[in-house]
């Protein structure tokens, strides 16, 4: 293997420390503790672990967190009650309704119902627009980090090649306006795009965002590419016993390793940064909700 390996559990680590101590700091000198709400809409396993984990990191870096679990039969009318209430509240800085939601319930209207200025998550419309137009937006947690870790990694990414493999509403697409932003040239890759591991070949920067397990192989990575592998896919694993399963990313982890120049590893990569920008958004909003500065390095 030739990468470095790019720490993002690590990186996570320092920014919620870096969190943390602005929030000291709010709480100091203005007496003001950001708030975020996350709400859970039925009884998904995968949402559960994630909606406490958010709320444990949110404690630990000295947030307020405020939890709202709803029966997965909660009707539309409720949900967006709640989400008026979050709205007014201004305790509440941030507000998370953690996805997928039951059949029943109209994502796009429930997200488009949240205060732009509180959705930590920049899903609303008007945040994907201004993000669009390069203007002041809330921008979604996993490009968010993903870019801060490049930036880490690389400094200035200007005149850069990247290409981003996925082209999803919360990733692909908003990572691919970010690497714009900071005047990468960007080529989004799908499942249609021709002779794709061309078009990877010539990459800088790879973002693999597409959810296929281990799909991205060495010979798609151009020698000393940094590669960012957003995918969590779980796959069965008989080597560890019967029934048992690991986690893997859509990068076939050891055979872009002997060519990139470095990369991320799942598990330990862009995961813990995730739920770290979360913190860095709500922090964010809680600044900009009080005409305050806003904390450097932790936005777009
Ligand atoms: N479900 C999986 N990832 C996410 C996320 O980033 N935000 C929300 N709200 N739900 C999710």
């Amino acid at each position: 293997m030739t990468a470095q390996i790019i720490d993002g559990k690590a990186f996570a680590a320092t920014v919620r420390r870096q969190v943390a101590d602005q929030v000291a700091r709010l709480k100091s000198d203005h007496g003001i503790t950001p708030g975020l709400a996350v709400v859970l809409v039925g009884e998904d396993p995968a949402s559960q672990v994630y909606v406490r984990s958010k709320g444990k990191m949110t404690v630990e870096v000295g947030m307020n967190s405020y939890e709202h679990k709803l029966d997965a039969d909660t009707s539309e009318a409720d949900l967006l009650a709640l989400i008026d209430r979050l709205n007014a509240d201004p305790a509440v800085h941030g507000i998370l309704v953690q996805l997928p939601l039951p059949g029943h319930l109209d994502e796009a209207l429930v997200i488009n119902a949240i205060d732009p200025a509180k959705d930590v998550d920049g899903f609303h419309i008007s945040n994907v627009g201004l993000l669009a137009t390069g203007q002041k937006a809330m921008v979604p947690c996993t490009p968010l980090g993903c870019l801060m870790m490049l930036r880490d990694h690389l400094g200035s990414l200007s005149g850069l090649d990247a290409v981003v493999v996925g082209r999803s509403n919360i990733v692909g697409k908003p990572m691919a306006q970010l690497l714009l932003r900071d005047s990468c040239t960007v080529t989004i890759a799908h499942s249609r795009t021709r002779d794709i591991q061309e078009v990877t070949r010539r990459a800088d920067i790879v973002i693999a965002a597409v959810g296929r397990p281990e799909m991205i192989t060495g010979d798609w990575i151009r020698p000393g590419a940094t590669v960012i592998d957003v995918g969590i896919n779980r796959i069965d694993a008989p080597e560890k016993g019967e029934g048992k399963t690991r986690l893997v990313g859509d990068c076939q982890f050891d055979s872009c390793a002997e060519v990139a120049g470095a990369i991320t590893p799942v598990p330990g990569g862009v995961g813990p940064m995730t739920i770290a920008c979360l913190l860095a958004n709500t922090l964010t909003a809680c600044c900009r909700a009080n005409g305050l500065k806003e904390p450097e390095g932790l936005t777009a």
